[in-house]
């Protein structure tokens, strides 16, 4: 368990942190969020996380402004209180507290909630193996472009995947692959990646974004296109990316393998060119 939270301005031990009951997150997902993770204590995409963070705040008009380089210390604050070396930061702003009302007031003080937990996470060289993942609805809002904790539907068909042994569940959406429940999903056909295009659909994910930068440079071929469930089972190989996961090789979808249940070539190549960005060599 963390040592030391976060909450407004203020360090104070993890137990000890909370808000008030008509907090707005608390009451309606009236919420952001962002999950940073840092490996050997330094921060993984930080600046690209603020920036959609800043993204999120503006389109929900939650009023709050912050500083990068002041965030960025409290990250590191909070890590090295909590001694922790290989983790994830969760960072969480509500917009505020109220007397419950569906109609918010505009100048609210957010709740900034921030800590830390340690993960161990999986890349080649590091206990690196296929996942399993199920397919499931994807029951979610338009917006799925803002980072909010409005996540009933992905919970949801979270809890499915786990009760069939599996790491996540893949959304359909209209025989569509939007993402999955926590983190972006690619394909692999003919040598060529695809993966669902970046529009309210689905949630821009920062791994996301680097990785296509890596793909650019080592000249692999990337459509941003959607594609349907047919597709995803006879995909040569199939990865998620996210903070969290970093990238990770799924081998078998619902009842169908994926490369015959094996790690495929493009997947390795890229989840080692991105876990090179961050692994002291
Ligand atoms: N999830 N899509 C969804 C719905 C997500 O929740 C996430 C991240 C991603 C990947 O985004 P990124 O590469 O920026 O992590 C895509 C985080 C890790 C979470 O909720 O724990």
């Amino acid at each position: 368990m963390p040592k030391i939270a976060y909450l407004n301005s203020k360090y104070i031990r993890f137990n000890s942190a909370k808000v008030h009951i008509e907090d707005r997150g608390l009451q309606f997902s009236d919420s952001v969020y962002e999950v940073v993770s840092f490996y050997n204590k330094k921060l993984i995409d930080f600046d690209f996380h603020t920036k959609r963070l800043k993204y999120s705040l503006k389109e929900l008009k939650i009023n709050f402004l912050f500083k990068r380089h002041n965030l960025k210390n409290i990250f590191h604050k909070l890590v090295n209180l909590n001694n922790i070396k290989n983790g994830i930061i969760y960072l969480q702003i509500t917009r505020g507290v109220q007397p419950r009302d569906h109609v918010y007031l505009d100048n609210l003080k957010p709740n900034v909630i921030i800590y830390a937990r340690n993960k161990k996470f999986h890349y080649p060289k590091n206990n690196f193996k296929g996942e399993t993942a199920i397919t499931y609805a994807d029951l979610r809002w338009k917006r799925r472009d803002i980072k909010t904790v409005s996540l009933l539907p992905n919970i949801l068909a979270k809890k499915e995947a786990a009760k069939k042994n599996a790491y996540e569940a893949i959304l359909v959406d209209n025989n569509k692959i939007t993402e999955a429940t926590c983190s972006n999903v690619w394909i692999v056909k003919n040598n060529k990646l695809i993966t669902h295009p970046s529009n309210s659909d689905i949630l821009k994910g920062i791994t996301r974004e680097t990785l296509k930068k890596i793909i650019n440079k080592n000249q692999l071929i990337l459509k941003e296109i959607s594609f349907t469930k047919k597709e995803l089972y006879n995909a040569d190989e199939v990865f998620i990316t996210s903070a969290s996961s970093f990238v990770t090789p799924i081998i078998k979808i619902d009842s169908k393998p994926i490369n015959k249940g094996k790690i495929g070539n493009i997947s390795l190549q890229l989840a080692t060119l991105y876990s090179r960005l961050f692994l002291d060599e």
